[in-house]
C-alpha cells in the first residue's frame, strides 16, 4: 500500500483555546518534507496534542478557540483538509469504537464515505500491515488486549490512507510487551506506506530508531507560555546540542540516567498489615483472579506489575473497596477501620471511604468532582478533617508542586493529559489517605513532573500511608522502593 506522503507547514502558527487567556502555542514555524518521520517533544502542557488535533483538523472553529497563522497539509489549510491526516490518540478505549472489529476498522472510510468494496479491501490490508491479519473481523474489540487495541485504531487510520499520519503518545498506557507491538506495526506500516509520520512521546527511546528528526515545542521558561520551536533538527544533533537545556525543561533525553530518589525514611510498620486479601477472587462479572492472599503495610509502595489485561485495575478497584470482591474479602486494619461499619471496605458508604482509602483511576476524567482544579485538589483535605483555610493551603502547595498552579481556577476537563494525570493524582495526595491506590499515576509524564511526583508519593509513603501502585514503570518501582507482585493472565 503506497501512499501519497503529505507536506506539512506551519507558519507563524498559534491557538488559543476559547476558555484560556494565555495562547497553548504561538509562533510556531516548520516545514516538514514530504516522507520524514518526525519526534514531537516537549513538556506536559506544552501545546503538543493542540498542535496534533490542528493538524488532524479536530481543533474546532472559532467557538473552540483563537487561530493564528496558518497550518496545512499539501497547500491546504489542515482544519478543511479532510482525510489527508489521521490520527491515533494515546487511550485505546477512547478511539475503538464498534463492537466488532471489522466495523471498527472500516469506520473512518465509511466516514469518508469510500466505496464499500474497496473499504473492506482496505480495511484486510490495514489489519495485515498492522500484524492482525488472522483476527476474525467478527471479534468484539472489548476483548482486545491493549497492543491489539491500539494496532486496530491504527488500521482504521491506515485504512483511509491519509499521507500524514500522527501518534499521540500511541503507547503510554501499554505494557512493555503492547509497546513493542505497536512500535513494530508502526515500523512495518511506514516501511511499505512511505507515508508522513508525526509522533509525540515523553519516553523517546521507544521510538528513536524510526525518527530522523526531532521538533521540540514549547519555552524553557516557565513562567512564559508561549509556544514555539525550541529546537528542530536530526535526533544526534538536537540531543547532543539541546540535551541540557532539554533535560532542565523537563524531556527524558536518551542516555541519562534517571537520578536515584531518596531512600525511604522510615522503615514500613511490618507487624500488622493496613491491608489483606483473603482468598480473595475478584473481577468484573467474570473471575480475573481466584484464591489470592496479599498483605499491604503502612509505610510501604507495593508495585502491581503484569501485562495489560491481567486485571490490575479490576484488582486496584476491589482493594480500595469500590468494586464489591467475587469471593473471599478485603480488610482493614482496625485503627484504619475506626468509625465506619466494620473492616470491609467494599461495604463501607463512599463517606466512609473518603479519607481512609483513596484511589487514583486510571482514568484521570472518572475521579474529577469538582468544576475548578483548585477545589478539586481541596476536596481531599476536608475529608480529612482540614477547615477550608488549611484544606486550601494545602491545594495550593500541591498545585504548585505538581505545576498546576496557572490552573488553579480551570476546569479540570481542559487540562492536557499529563495535566489531568497530575491532578487526579495530587488530589489523592493531599489528602495523605491511610491507604492509597494509584493505577498507573505517572502516565505520560515529563521528567520533571514525574520527579515531583515520585517525591510527593515517597512523602505519603513516609508519613505512613500503605501505598499500592499499579503500573508499567520500572523507573518509578525503584525510585520508590517499591515490593513487586507480578500478575499474569488468568483468562486466555
Ligand atoms: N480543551 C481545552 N480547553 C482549554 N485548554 C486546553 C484544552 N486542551 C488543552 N488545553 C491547554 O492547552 C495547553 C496545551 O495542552 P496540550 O494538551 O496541547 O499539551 P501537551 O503538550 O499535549 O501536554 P501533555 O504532555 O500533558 O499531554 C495546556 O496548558 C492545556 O491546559
Ligand atoms: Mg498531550
Amino acid at each position: 500500500m503506497r501512499i501519497t506522503p503529505a507536506r506539512v507547514e506551519a507558519k507563524d502558527w498559534g491557538w488559543r483555546h476559547a476558555t484560556r487567556k494565555d495562547f497553548a502555542l504561538r509562533g510556531l514555524d516548520f516545514d516538514i518534507r514530504p516522507g520524514e518521520h518526525v519526534l514531537l517533544l516537549g513538556a506536559s502542557g506544552a501545546g503538543k496534542s493542540t498542535l496534533m488535533a490542528g493538524l488532524a483538523g479536530v481543533l474546532g472553529g472559532s467557538d473552540e478557540g483563537e487561530q493564528e497563522g496558518s497550518l496545512t497539509i499539501d497547500g491546504v489549510e489542515a482544519g478543511i483538509a479532510r482525510g489527508k491526516a489521521g490520527l491515533v490518540l494515546q487511550d485505546p478505549d477512547s478511539q475503538i469504537i464498534l463492537e466488532r472489529v471489522g466495523d471498527d476498522a472500516a469506520f473512518g472510510c465509511e466516514n469518508l464515505a469510500v466505496p464499500r468494496d474497496e473499504t473492506w479491501r482496505r480495511v484486510r490490508e490495514s489489519l495485515d500491515l498492522v500484524g492482525l491479519k488472522d483476527i476474525d473481523l467478527d471479534r468484539s474489540t472489548r476483548h482486545l488486549s491493549g497492543g491489539q487495541r491500539q494496532r486496530l485504531a491504527l488500521a482504521g487510520v491506515l485504512a483511509m490512507q491519509p499521507g500524514l499520519l500522527l501518534l499521540d503518545e500511541p503507547t503510554a498506557n501499554l505494557d512493555p510487551e503492547g509497546v513493542r507491538e505497536v512500535h513494530d506495526a508502526v515500523r512495518d506500516v511506514l516501511a511499505r506506506t512511505g507515508q508522513t509520520m508525526v509522533v509525540v512521546e515523553h519516553h523517546i527511546d521507544v521510538w528513536m530508531d524510526l525518527i530522523d528528526r526531532v521538533i521540540v515545542i514549547g519555552h524553557p521558561d516557565p513562567d512564559s507560555h508561549v509556544g514555539g520551536v525550541i529546537a528542530d533538527g536530526k535526533p544526534d544533533e538536537v540531543f547532543g546540542e539541546y540535551g541540557d537545556l532539554l533535560a532542565r525543561g523537563g524531556a527524558w533525553v536518551p542516555g541519562r540516567a534517571i537520578p536515584d530518589r531518596a531512600p525511604a525514611r522510615v522503615r514500613a510498620d511490618r507487624r500488622e498489615p493496613a491491608l489483606v486479601t483473603e482468598d480473595l477472587g475478584f473481577g468484573r462479572g467474570f473471575p480475573l483472579g481466584e484464591h489470592i492472599d496479599l498483605e499491604f503495610f503502612s509505610g510501604e509502595v507495593t508495585a502491581l506489575m503484569g501485562p495489560n489485561g491481567a486485571g490490575k485495575s479490576t484488582l486496584a478497584l476491589t482493594l480500595a473497596g469500590l468494586l464489591k470482591p467475587l469471593a473471599g474479602h478485603v480488610r482493614v486494619r482496625a485503627d484504619i477501620a475506626e468509625g465506619a461499619r466494620g473492616g470491609e471496605p467494599d461495604k463501607w458508604k463512599s463517606r466512609e471511604l473518603l479519607g481512609r482509602i483513596g484511589m487514583v483511576f486510571q482514568e484521570p476524567e472518572h475521579q474529577f468532582a469538582a468544576a475548578l482544579v483548585r477545589d478539586e485538589v481541596a476536596i481531599g483535605p476536608k475529608s480529612m478533617g482540614a477547615d477550608e483555610a488549611r484544606a486550601y493551603a494545602i491545594a495550593d502547595e500541591m498545585l504548585e508542586r505538581m505545576n498546576l498552579s496557572r490552573f488553579a481556577k480551570a476546569n479540570p476537563y481542559t487540562l492536557s493529559g499529563g495535566e489531568k494525570r497530575r491532578l487526579s493524582v495530587a488530589s489523592m495526595l493531599a489528602g495523605a489517605p491511610r491507604i492509597l491506590v494509584m493505577d498507573e499515576p505517572t502516565f505520560g509524564q515529563d521528567f520533571t513532573t514525574w520527579t515531583e511526583m515520585v517525591d510527593l508519593i515517597a512523602k505519603v509513603r513516609d508519613r505512613g500511608s500503605a501505598v499500592v501502585i499499579v503500573t508499567h514503570d520500572e523507573a518509578l518501582v525503584k525510585a520508590l522502593d517499591a515490593r513487586r507482585i507480578m500478575f499474569g493472565f488468568a483468562g486466555e
